[in-house]
């Protein structure tokens, strides 16, 4: 049995009070049901017409912004009409309030369907109010049923959809069970479709587990136009969007949130934002160096802690946003090549803000912040270190070291310690103090850590 809206011909399977396509209340009047699951022919997709290339109009510019900054960047300018965006995520990290706050910005451009598959209607507009936002042309489909979205989203022809998340939906028709990786990928198919048919711009939530296993969802992930991680800690409330895959602009690209009370605050000036030493309380162990996401230079403080282990023979190693096997290796560097022994101490490193940096270029701020914490010497203010560290201990040259430097400048850093090794440093620049350095053992000494513990 099917139900259509006397007003408008919006058709359900199911009867409702008010017609989300109208608005209208209590017009809906039982009608045959549609005869297969809502969903378009192949062959009415336009998949088997000929067309040379020429004929084939499309609209580069036709993208809707989401009026977040951070999401928008990393979709290469907003999203694509008519795309299916995949964003996953481990469960509580944020996804459907980041998108909550989407869909509530694209409905002032036209309809949006949020598909919640999870969450009760209540619970969705309990998130809507703390996130203090409401809008008439959101319209909320609460229940995992794919053949009722699908008729949904033929029925209402939003401009975006929702899908939160595809493990929590099933389709009546598939024997398959709920959020299994064929389950998956038999929803990921009749979106995409839908989406591509009637230019729905889709976006599919699905859940990483805690262990980074995203088997499910990273079937669909050929299917779909783009697939963007949402990442982020538990004991610090930054979080991290990364593009995977992206038909549509880079995936060397980096979006920075907040999470806050009410909802997630975008991170527009990470430098700022990461770089606490520029408020001039420098710290020993404190060194600033500059770490490209992508095509993005941010300023990030590292903190070392050296201090000697009670356990002797069992010094503790730790670090916290920094590659364990490189922190390791630099204090072997260190050991053997500069007359510092971290034998019998205890070493804790640390990236400020929760960040994650990834690259050898921050090697030579590393064990700059070990040394400086190891003589309890603070390092002059607003500098920055950057190099990547050979075995032999000499100073190596690194990536982007330009859009590294003009960051630093924009800023307000005074100095930089720099790879002499680096080809082509612009030395027009009055403003910042370059230090061209070769070796470790140089750096230690012009920034003058030595002695004193
Ligand atoms: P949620 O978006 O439900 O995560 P996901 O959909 O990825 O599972 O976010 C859940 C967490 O975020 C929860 O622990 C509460 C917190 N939160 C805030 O801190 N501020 C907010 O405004 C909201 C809505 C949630
Ligand atoms: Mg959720």
């Amino acid at each position: 049995m099917a139900y259509k809206c006397t007003n408008c011909g919006f058709t359900s399977i199911e009867w409702l009070g008010r017609c989300p396509k109208c608005g209208k209340w209590d017009t809906f009047k039982e009608s045959s049901p549609p005869e297969n699951d809502g969903l378009p022919e192949e062959s009415s997709l336009g998949a088997d017409e000929l067309k040379p290339l020429s004929d084939i109009t499309s609209n580069p510019q036709n993208r809707l912004t989401t009026q977040i900054g951070e999401f928008d960047r990393v979709l290469g300018g907003g999203l694509v009409r008519g795309s299916v965006v995949l964003l996953g995520g481990e469960p509580g990290i944020g996804k459907s309030t980041l998108m909550l706050q989407v869909a509530a910005n694209l409905a002032k451009e036209g309809k949006v369907l949020y598909v919640s598959g999870e969450e009760s209607a209540r619970q969705l507009k309990k998130r809507a109010s703390r996130l203090n936002l409401s809008s008439e042309n959101l319209i909320i489909y609460s229940g995992g049923n794919l053949e009722k979205a699908v008729n949904h989203l033929t029925q209402i022809e939003p401009i975006c959809a929702i899908v939160d998340s595809i493990q929590s939906i099933h389709s009546v028709n598939s024997s398959s069970t709920l959020g299994s990786t064929k389950q998956v990928r038999e929803l990921g198919q009749s979106f995409t479709r839908v989406a591509k048919h009637k230019e729905i711009t889709t976006l599919l939530i699905g859940h990483v587990t805690k262990t980074g296993d995203f088997s499910g969802p990273k079937t669909i992930e050929h299917l779909v136009d783009a697939t963007i991680y949402f990442e982020g800690k538990e004991d610090s409330n930054l979080r991290m969007i990364r593009p995977e895959k992206n038909r549509f602009g880079s995936t060397q690209l980096l979006g920075l949130f907040q999470m806050k009370k009410d909802g997630l605050l975008e991170i527009p000036d990470p430098s700022r934002f990461f770089a606490t030493n520029l408020k001039g309380s420098n710290q020993p162990g404190a060194v600033t160096v500059c770490s490209m996401e992508g095509t993005r230079p941010i300023m990030v403080e590292i903190q070392a802690l050296v201090t000697h282990s009670n356990y002797a023979g069992r010094a503790q190693r730790k670090t916290t946003g920094l590659d364990y096997n490189r922190a390791s290796l630099l204090f072997a560097v260190l050991n053997k090549q500069t007359n510092i022994n971290l034998e019998g101490f205890d070493i804790y490193l640390n990236v400020v803000g929760g960040f994650r940096i990834s690259e050898t270029a921050a090697d030579l701020a590393i064990a700059t912040a070990i040394v400086s914490s190891f003589y309890n010497t603070q390092l002059p203010e607003k500098t920055v270190i950057l190099g990547e560290i050979g075995l032999s201990g000499e100073v190596r040259a690194i990536q982007n070291l330009q859009s590294r430097i003009s960051e630093a400048e924009k800023l307000g850093y005074q100095q930089m310690f720099v790879p002499a090794s680096n080809q082509g440093i612009n030395h027009n620049k009055p403003a910042l103090n370059l230090n061209e350095v070769n070796t470790v053992s140089e750096t230690f000494s012009r920034l003058n850590l030595e002695g004193g513990q």
